[in-house]
Formats: structure tokens, sequence, C-alpha cells
């Protein structure tokens, strides 16, 4: 498909992808053939095509990819895009603005059950090892308590957060993020599946949560699992004009044959940097940004 102007007009309010394109693991054994490993492959295709330079859009599997492709010469650009914002060299990937603002409308929603029926609710959000949309979203919609893969929690405190919401007569939301994790590590939760990264599927701790919260408090626990809802739909501004921005500096690094490097936001400025700079470690929830947070719990 080639990519001109006509191909994407229109496109600016739809999330995803108008290419069917999802990340896999050209690295994984299982896409060498005949002799040939997937980065060859991938190679040899762009050549067959002509096409002059790949534009890897996507989170640290994505891009992790293409700096292993532009290592064995291919010639790639990346664009940070993934709503865990968990990239380094980057102040912001999008994606990530739409999903925090699904996650506290839906918080928002959630106030209306919580007051009405004095029920604790659990709110558990995606964001893999980072606990940046737990933070937010947790923030922006007025949660009880945050809690992120950065901080293991205590779930003696959690109940003693929740048990204050209810003398105070607000809902006692609990933002909790899916790789969030308790002290007792014997709670934690993870289904045990792994992707084509070997990373393993999460989910489910905002149930075990709710049912120890229940359990410790007597007072009824329900828990809502946001799951990919925060990952579709129309984008928000922010997320437009930040994707709409990165595309344009990727094509002038194209231009530039600046590849290898990734376009990245730093404060108000689109600057490149290295591919490898951008992977080399996860982006996590410093301990001075939780601490922030941590004034509203209970
Ligand atoms: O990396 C983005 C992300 O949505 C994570 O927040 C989540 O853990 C993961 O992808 C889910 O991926 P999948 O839909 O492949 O299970």
């Amino acid at each position: 498909m080639v990519l001109d102007v006509n191909a994407v007009r229109g496109i600016l309010p739809r999330g995803g992808t108008i290419l069917g394109s999802s990340r896999t693991n050209p690295m994984a054994e299982s896409n060498t053939v005949d002799g040939k490993t997937g980065i060859e492959r991938v190679k040899e295709n762009l050549d067959s095509l002509g096409v002059d330079a790949l534009v890897a859009i996507g989170g640290e599997d994505t891009l992790g990819v293409a700096s292993r492709l532009n290592y064995a010469g291919g010639k790639v650009v990346g664009v940070p895009k993934t709503i865990d914002n968990d990239l380094g060299a980057t102040d912001f990937t999008f994606g990530f603005d739409t999903a925090v603002n699904i996650a506290m409308e839906a918080i928002d929603r959630l106030h209306t059950t919580a007051e009405s029926h004095h029920r604790a609710l659990i709110v558990e959000v995606m964001g893999r090892h980072a606990g940046w949309i737990a933070l937010h979203a947790g923030l922006a919609g007025g949660a009880n308590v945050i809690l992120i893969p950065e901080r293991p929690f205590d779930m003696d405190k959690v109940c003693a957060w929740v048990e204050h919401r209810f003398q105070t007569r607000y809902a006692p939301i609990v933002v909790v993020a899916e790789g969030a994790h308790p002290l007792n590590e014997d709670l934690a939760l993870t289904t045990g599946q792994l992707d084509s990264f070997g990373h393993v599927r999460l989910g489910g701790i905002g149930q075990l949560l709710a049912d120890e919260i229940e359990k410790r408090t007597g007072k009824e626990a329900r828990c809502t699992v946001l799951g990919h809802i925060q990952r579709g739909g129309t984008p928000t501004a922010f997320d437009r004009v930040l994707a709409t921005r990165f595309g344009l500096h990727a094509v002038g690094a194209v231009h530039d044959e600046a590849f290898g490097t990734m376009v990245a936001l730093r404060g108000t400025d689109i600057v490149r940097v290295p591919l490898t700079e951008a992977t080399r470690e996860l982006k996590l929830v410093p301990p001075e940004r939780y601490a922030e947070a941590e004034v509203f719990f209970g």
C-alpha cells in the first residue's frame, strides 16, 4: 500500500492501524525460515519492495526490533507509540493521553455506584510494568488509592485507606495497575501465558484486591477491568497533535538519512535520539512522582 497523502487522509480521528499490523517478534526462533533469520527476511522484503525506509511505530518491543534491524543495516526511524508511556528518551509516547482519559472517564462514572451503593470499587488499568496510566488516571479521577508496579503494596494499608474513605463518605475507588503486586508475593497473579516477546500476560490483580478488601473490611468490593477499552477508539487532541508532529519529524529524519534514530518529545520540542537510548531501559514512575499522589490516599 503506497502511503501517500490520499491514503492517510481522514485517519486523524481513528485509533489503531489502517495497515492491520501488530507487534510480532522477527527475532524469535520460529521466524527463522530456510536458514534465514526473521531480521534477514524483513530486510529482504523491504529491499524487494523498494521501500526507502521503515518508520517503526510502537513501544519497547517494536522499537527494540527496529533497533536490531538498524544494527543489521536496515534503514529505520522510530516513533514512540504506546499507551504505557514507558519508553526512555521521550517525555510522552502517543496513545498514553488517550488511555488516561478513557480510564479517567471510567473512574468518574464509577463514582456514581461507589457513592450510592457504598461499595469499594477497584479499577484495573493496563501499563504493563509501568504505573503511568494508573498514576495519571488515578490522580485525575480522584482515586482513594493508586497501586503501581514500581511500589509493592501493603494490603493492610490499602484496607485502612478504604475504611477511611467509607468514614468520610467519599467513594473508595482503588486504581490498580495490572502489573502491581502486593508485598506478600503469594498474592501476586499472572495468567502464566507468554507473548512472542516472552512477556507474561498480566491481569487479575484487581479481582484479587476486591476479594481481599471485601474479606478484610466486610464491605462489598467489586472490580472493573478496563482492558483493551483503553487502547481503542478516538484519540485525544493531545495524541493527535503529538502523532502528527512525530510523523512529520520522522519523515524529516528519513529525508536526512538519520537512520537508527527515534523522534522524541522533550518539553514541547521534537528531537531525534538514538533508538538504542529509547529502548535501553523502561521509563518507570519515579518515587517522587508517586509520593505526590500518596498525599491524597485514604
Ligand atoms: O503495551 C501495551 C499493552 O496494552 C500493555 O499495557 C498490556 O499489558 C499489553 O499491551 C497487552 O497486550 P495484549 O493485548 O497483546 O495482551
